[in-house]
């Protein structure tokens, strides 16, 4: 079935790679233009790469190739002026807002609560939580000026409903993305403008597939790969699987900001192979 979101315009961050990727041209495929901003450079505390404007380009280009629009930009979620001129523009040049994925997000390095740096701390809340409310402050007016109703989703984890140990700064954030969603739902729903989060566990991104995480998941090992991680991996799982594809949680998210999820706001979806539940 496509066309599920024929001529609505989607606002999407963290979108030069990874999910946000994923996102951004699932929901062109459906008939979306879309606004993207990525950071594109490194932030200090996270240990692994993060994306390159090369990424965000490619996103532009696999956008365009379905036929629709985009209008990207280079920006940090904490950054609200960024967030608000690529909004404002992409806006200008397709008239509407309908969608917003607040999907940017980051793994500062991990540290025990009680030795872990203020900038680990304060990278992790910024972008995770701080960007997460950003990114709705500089979009929903434009949601309420069309009169149309809208969706936003929010992306959480599987350590925004439950804690792992060592990885405090993400999970405090992760929790916290919760909270500014049932806030959102209850402002925004005189709107008809629905609020929901996702919660994934593992997801096959760049932020899952490194030597840090491998690390994180097999301390034991000298050099441990992503096989050996895989297998803690699929044990956190009740359905036999490692990780999520990019593909699931799009398919979830486009499920939630589609006239099918038209009556659910407020809700905190779990897209983990049942790893709530042990
Ligand atoms: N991969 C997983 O296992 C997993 C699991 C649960 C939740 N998540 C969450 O899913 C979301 C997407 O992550 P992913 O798996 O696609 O990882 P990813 O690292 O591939 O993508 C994250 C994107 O966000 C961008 N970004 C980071 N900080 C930013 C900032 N300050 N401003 C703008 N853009 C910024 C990055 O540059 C990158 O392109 C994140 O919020 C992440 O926390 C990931």
């Amino acid at each position: 079935m496509a066309g599920r979101l024929e001529g609505k315009v989607a606002f999407i961050t963290g979108a030069a790679r990874g999910q946000g990727r994923s996102h951004a041209v699932k929901m062109a495929q459906e008939g979306a233009d879309i606004i993207a901003i990525d950071i594109c450079r490194q932030v200090d505390t996270v240990p692994i790469p993060m994306s390159t404007p090369e990424d965000l380009e490619e996103t532009v280009a696999l956008v365009k190739a379905t036929g629709r629009g985009i209008v990207a930009a280079q920006g940090d979620v904490r950054d609200f002026q960024a967030l608000k001129d690529v909004v404002d523009e992409g806006v200008r040049q397709f008239g509407r807002l309908d969608i917003v994925v607040a999907n940017a997000g980051l793994a500062a390095d991990a540290a025990g609560m009680d030795v872990m740096d203020e900038k680990l701390w304060n990278d992790s809340i910024g972008v995770n939580l701080t960007g997460v409310w950003l990114t709705a402050k500089a979009s929903m007016q434009h949601i309420i000026d069309g009169g149309r109703g809208g969706a936003m989703v929010l992306t959480s984890s599987v350590g925004g409903l439950k804690a792992h140990p060592g990885i405090g700064n993400y999970v405090s954030a992760k929790h916290g993305v919760v909270g500014v969603m049932r806030t959102l739902a209850v402002e925004l729903a005189p709107h008809n403008i629905r609020v929901n989060s996702v919660h994934p566990s593992q997801v096959n991104t760049p932020m899952l597939m490194n030597e840090m995480t491998y690390r994180m998941f097999r301390p034991e090992l000298e050099n441990p790969t992503q096989t050996d991680m895989a297998v803690v991996s699929m044990g956190m799982h009740l359905l036999p699987t490692p990780w999520m594809e990019v593909s699931d949680i799009s398919n979830a998210v486009l499920f939630l900001v589609s006239d099918e999820g038209r009556y659910i706001t407020g809700v905190t979806l779990p897209i983990d192979g049942g790893a709530m539940l042990k």
